[in-house]
């Protein structure tokens, strides 16, 4: 059951209520909340960007291709640049991988306390910045393996072995999503006291809601499976809502219920979306308020990844919702 906090009620920060969570472990040496501030650091920092980038010209490509073979918009570098600033510091963090770096950077080894890997997209939606649409930035925290030589293999771990995982979403206001695996709570920065507000615990996917997230342009390039299930949503009144931007689509569906749907195409015939860094932090999200997320038949956090940036097809959102398109599939 979502529960909201009223508007009179304590005055929770994302600080005060990871310190909190924390304390449920005890002997935690503080190392998880000090990664987590630090994401919480760079979100902030990030809004800013975003919400000034027209201002400030850094709209637009930056003019060269990432190893997505993708075209970098500049914000995707800044972006970028003030995530690596923020966890550099933090003595905990062994890894750190992002969509837009080629190869995951080592910060120090497990010997030397890096205890955890941090993988994230910086801003997700990039594309959809020149014309003010929603941007997000997807994180997924694991445990660093000391035991495993490369870094690739250190941070190519199954989803479900994610120590948290989250999202923030620079739409008309900056939302903080975030589960360490009891559940999921929404926090909204509150640009006056430069802090993200706990408004919401708890979160749960609502069901039975008639409404599928695709982009339609690629139907004819979808397996049949696919088009089956477009075919039976026509004919059983739903209704479709895509903004292009994973994070956007994706809160949409947490609060109002959905599916979200991006099937094999010609031009991405293992699916676009990211496994590591898009895909596995949704799926927890979406798991631990009550959803389902697959990857073809494959539960997404049960897909054992081969490389940092492998690309899967994606279901995720409402658990009926999904069990429609699985059905079809
Ligand atoms: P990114 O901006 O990080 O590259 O991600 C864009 C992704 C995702 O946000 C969105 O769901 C998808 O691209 C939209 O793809 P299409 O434009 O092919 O529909
Ligand atoms: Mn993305
Ligand atoms: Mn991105």
């Amino acid at each position: 059951m979502t529960t909201t906090e009223p508007s009179t009620g304590n005055l929770l920060s994302l600080q005060s209520h990871i310190l909190s969570e924390e304390s449920r472990y005890p002997g935690a040496a503080g190392d998880f909340t000090w990664i987590v501030s630090a994401i919480s650091l760079a979100g902030k920092a990030i809004a800013h960007q975003v919400r000034r980038a027209r201002l400030e010209g850094v709209l637009g490509e930056q003019g060269a291709t990432n190893v997505q073979g993708e075209s970098q918009q500049r914000m995707d570098v800044i972006a970028n640049a003030i995530l690596m600033r923020c966890l550099g510091s933090r003595a905990s963090i062994a890894v750190v991988a992002s969509e837009e770096d080629d190869q995951p950077t080592i910060l120090r080894k497990g010997t030397d306390g890096g205890k955890y890997c941090v993988l994230f997209d910086p801003l997700d939606g990039s594309s959809t910045l020149d014309t003010n649409g929603a941007v997000g930035t997807i994180f997924s925290i694991l445990r660093n393996d000391p035991l495993v030589e490369s870094a690739e293999a250190t941070v190519c771990q199954v989803g479900r072995r994610q120590v948290a995982a989250g999202y923030i979403l620079y739409g008309p206001s900056t939302a903080f999503v975030i589960t360490t695996g009891a559940g999921v709570d929404l926090f909204e920065l509150d640009p006056f006291i430069g802090s993200f507000i706990l408004v919401k615990r708890s979160l749960r996917v609502p069901s039975a809601r008639k409404v599928y997230s695709v982009n339609e342009a690629y139907t004819s390039s979808f397996p049949a499976g696919y088009r089956n299930y477009l075919a039976w949503a026509h004919a059983n009144n739903y209704s479709s809502r895509y903004i292009g931007s994973l994070v956007a689509d994706t809160h949409r569906i947490l609060l109002n219920g959905g599916v979200f749907i991006y099937p094999p195409t010609v031009s991405h015939p293992d699916g676009k979306l990211r496994l590591l860094y898009e895909a596995n932090p949704i799926a927890m999200i979406m798991e631990q308020a009550g959803g389902k997320s697959f990857c073809g038949a494959t539960p997404t956090l049960d897909v054992n990844p081969r490389k940092l940036h492998q690309r899967v097809p994606l279901v995720l959102g409402s658990a009926d919702e999904v069990d429609a398109v699985m059905r079809h599939l």
